[in-house]
């Protein structure tokens, strides 16, 4: 059983606010994607990781590959992505040499997750779990609302459903390559992430701990945060 990791890293990161792709932006003096390579080329059990770049970007993500020190064992392959998350990590499976039977799929945007929860989710596929995201409890509480009549305005709340019940999903995602590949070719719509794509086809996924250290940098405060967590670490 060989296992590949897909990276998607080809989003511009709009919500982070104007400068560099968000894969590009620096934690710690290092970009974002390095940290997030390092972070799966830090498990034994994978042995290549394909990084999705920006369309324009992939020249610029093979020297920063090269500046950077990686784990000799670990063999990397860069390839443009596309406009949607979905169309970047279909573009990364495909360029995913025939010997890979386990993929991981991981957000450039989750630079700090740690080797442990990479290992649990390839443990749990390598375990028959054709689909496996690692999950976490949410500590607020989550209202259904019913869409507002103008952007700003009040919105009514059809549903609170039982906390204890939901769980905040992260990356890295772990499949049976076959399987991710069916989905990517037959499910289209309402696609928010990969292993939503296997519930579409009718496949059990399972949830395996998440960690806290996981979390998507997504706005600038998101940044505070991982610099925090980062000099932390550093300590
Ligand atoms: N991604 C990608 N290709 C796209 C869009 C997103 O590879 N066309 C990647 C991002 O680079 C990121 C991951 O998917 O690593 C998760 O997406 P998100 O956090 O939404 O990043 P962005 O789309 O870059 O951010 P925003 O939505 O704020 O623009
Ligand atoms: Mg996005």
């Amino acid at each position: 059983a060989r296992t590949a990791a897909v990276i998607p890293a080809a989003g511009r990161g709009v919500r982070l606010g104007p400068g560099a792709p968000k894969a590009l932006r620096t934690l710690g003096g290092t970009p974002m994607l390095i940290h997030a390579i390092r972070a799966m080329a830090a498990s034994r059990a994978v042995s290549l990781v394909v990084v999705v770049a920006p369309p324009d970007g992939a020249g610029e993500v093979k020297s920063l590959l090269d500046a950077h020190a990686l784990p000799e064992r670990t063999d990397f392959l860069v390839v443009p992505g596309g406009e949607s998350r979905q169309e970047s990590v279909r573009l990364g499976l495909q360029a995913l040499p025939a010997e890979y039977d386990t993929v991981l799929v991981h957000d450039a945007a989750r630079p700090l997750v740690p080797v442990d929860t990479v290992d649990a989710v390839i443990e749990a596929v390598r375990g028959g779990a054709p689909a496996v995201v690692p999950a976490l409890p949410l500590a607020d509480t989550v209202k259904e609302v019913a869409p507002a009549g103008a952007p700003g305005e009040p919105e009514p709340v059809v549903a609170t459903p039982e906390r204890a019940r939901l769980r905040a999903v992260q990356t890295p995602q772990g499949f049976e390559r076959g399987v991710l590949v069916r989905a990517h070719e037959t499910v289209t719509e309402n696609v928010t992430d990969d292993a939503g794509m296997v519930e579409q086809l009718g496949l059990t996924v399972v949830a395996v701990p998440g960690h806290e250290e996981a979390f998507k940098v997504t706005r600038p405060l998101d940044l505070v945060l991982a610099e925090a967590v980062l000099a932390r670490r550093r300590l």
